[in-house]
């Protein structure tokens, strides 16, 4: 498929679903940020693409095997790390996030919340990785979230501060026991321990600021 900077794949499954995969190369931080990030957005009320773990056939990964560079890549890395990708519901009818209306407040006040406690810097006014999806504001593409799980734990977190422009106060971040849920309920093989470990760590950090009224 040809939108967004990456070209993800669509991936159909056994009941004729139909899933976006993007084929990263190795490691599988951006897979597991995903998959963390999903799982917290639902414990805050923000609407995500509803995800799974899909496994690519084995046909698909030979197909891969002998294609692009980038393709052999994601070839070598099933080899390696097993053949299970992160994969978000393809949104039927998804239109573009272009102008906030007034209604819109609650749920956007829900998604910075979100963006603060993950420290996601991918979120701009003129690039702002929402779709309208009915009457719902869906979040997408949290991949550059989580610094710790992508070994970024010594670089200073920055995210951008819409909130100063009088949007209003961050709502409450997800209890110390929703984020260990979320950080455990991701497959193994796709963050190392000490990352997952780091990861919790600065989710609890930053949820503590979030309660204390400090933003950022
Ligand atoms: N689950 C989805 N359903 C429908 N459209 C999607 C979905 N995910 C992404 N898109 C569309 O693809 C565009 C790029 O996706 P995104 O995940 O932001 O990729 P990139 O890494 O290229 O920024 C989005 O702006 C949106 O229009
Ligand atoms: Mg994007």
């Amino acid at each position: 498929m040809r939108f967004g900077s990456t070209e993800p794949i669509l991936l159909v499954d056994e009941q004729g679903d139909r899933w976006i995969c993007k084929l990263q190369p190795p490691p599988m931080s951006d897979h597991a940020v995903e998959w963390i990030v999903a799982a917290l957005a639902r414990e805050m009320g923000v609407a995500v693409a509803p995800c799974a773990v899909a496994e690519l056939h084995p046909a698909l990964i030979r197909a891969l095997a002998v294609g692009a560079p980038s393709e052999r890549a994601y070839a070598e890395r099933a080899e390696k790390l097993g053949p299970t990708v992160f994969a978000s519901r393809w949104l039927q009818g998804a239109r573009e996030f272009t102008l906030a209306r007034a209604t819109d407040t609650p749920a956007l006040l829900r998604v910075l919340t979100l963006d603060l406690l993950v420290a996601n810097p991918d979120r701009q006014a003129v690039h702002p990785n929402l779709v309208r999806v009915g009457r719902d504001i869906v979040a997408i593409d949290h991949a550059q979230a989580l610094p710790e799980a992508h070994g970024q734990d010594d670089e200073p977190i920055e995210v951008d501060l819409h909130v100063s422009h009088g949007v209003g106060a961050p709502g409450r971040a997800p209890s110390e026991a929703a984020i260990r849920r979320a950080v455990a309920s991701l497959p193994v093989e796709w963050l190392s321990r000490p990352r997952r470990e780091a990861t919790v760590e600065g989710l609890l950090l930053r949820a503590e600021r979030l309660g204390s009224g400090v933003a950022a």
